[in-house]
């Protein structure tokens, strides 16, 4: 495992779920942190307990990432607070389980601007000291979704999709300057991801037991931390099906039907 002690950690999202696991985790290792979110008061919350426990310096900002020009002035003053950002975790996501005919205009665009545009944005706000310093890791919390599309989430998926073009895209870029760049793909999370994702508790139910550990899935992103990690993929029986998906979609899809429709 690689020193995390002393680096600056930027993670959004960090109010709760994986990040706020990933921070724990990233303070006990001894790092600072710049914790990002809407919640203030969580945030607050996690600020005091971290920095008692771990004696690291935490610093927070509230941050709606779909808004960009609050992207822009929060990133000003990380960085007239910490200066140069080691690590960007772009974990802040949400998602709404509903046929394409059910969402909403405004599901989709929030959606979008949340998952993909916010992601793009805070990680155009590090890009361009990482490449001077070529030095920096771009860790970016996509989705088994974006690998496999299935009913009942064909926006979420798209938004996860779009996340993993880019992460492949930024990777190359970035391979002449010694930035890492990760996609971590996790199937479900025992989170409150799910309180605005499945509103009727129908697939919490049918994939219950399935469920990841927030704890087990942050441990794994804070090991591949300033590593040429490509891919997270977990759980990894998962990750077999959607490498079965890609020789044979067709088959795949049809014999995948009932599980896919538990949504
Ligand atoms: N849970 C799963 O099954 C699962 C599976 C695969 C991938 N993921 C992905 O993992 C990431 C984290 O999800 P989670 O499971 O930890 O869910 P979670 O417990 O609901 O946490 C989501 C976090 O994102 C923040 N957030 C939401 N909208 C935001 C916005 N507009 N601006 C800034 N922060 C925002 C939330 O904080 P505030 O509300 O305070 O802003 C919260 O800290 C997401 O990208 C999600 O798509 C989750």
């Amino acid at each position: 495992m690689v020193q995390l002690t002393g680096k600056n950690i930027v993670i959004t999202g960090a109010s709760g779920g994986i990040g706020a696991e990933i921070a724990k985790l990233c303070a006990a290792r001894g790092a600072n942190l710049v914790l990002l979110a809407r919640s203030m008061d969580k945030l607050e919350q996690l600020q005091n307990s971290l920095q008692e426990r771990y004696q690291v310096k935490v610093d927070v900002f509230q941050l709606d990432v779909s808004d960009t020009n609050q992207v822009q002035k929060v990133f000003k003053q990380i960085d007239e607070t910490i200066n140069e950002v080691d690590i960007l975790v772009n974990n802040a996501g949400f998602g709404v389980f509903r046929e394409a005919h059910e969402a909403t205009i405004e599901e989709i665009k929030g959606m979008f601007n949340v998952n993909v545009v916010g992601l793009m944005v805070c990680t155009s706000m590090v890009l361009p000291k990482m490449r001077e310093r070529r030095f920096g890791h771009i860790i970016n919390i996509a989705s088994q979704a974006g690998k496999i599309a299935t009913p009942k989430s064909s926006v979420y998926s798209a938004t996860k999709h779009a996340v993993l073009g880019f992460t492949n895209s930024l990777r190359m870029e970035l391979a002449d300057f010694n930035v890492y760049v990760t996609s971590v793909n996790p199937g479900p999370i025992a989170t409150n991801f799910f309180t605005i994702a499945d509103e009727k508790g129908t697939y919490v139910k049918n994939v219950q037991r399935f469920m990841l550990k927030p704890e087990y899935v942050a441990q794994k992103v804070v090991n591949a931390m300033i590593t040429p990690t490509r891919e997270i993929n977990l759980p990894r029986w998962m990750n077999m099906g959607s490498i079965i998906y890609i020789l044979m979609p067709r088959l795949f899809e049809r014999l995948g039907k009932r599980a896919f429709n538990k949504k």
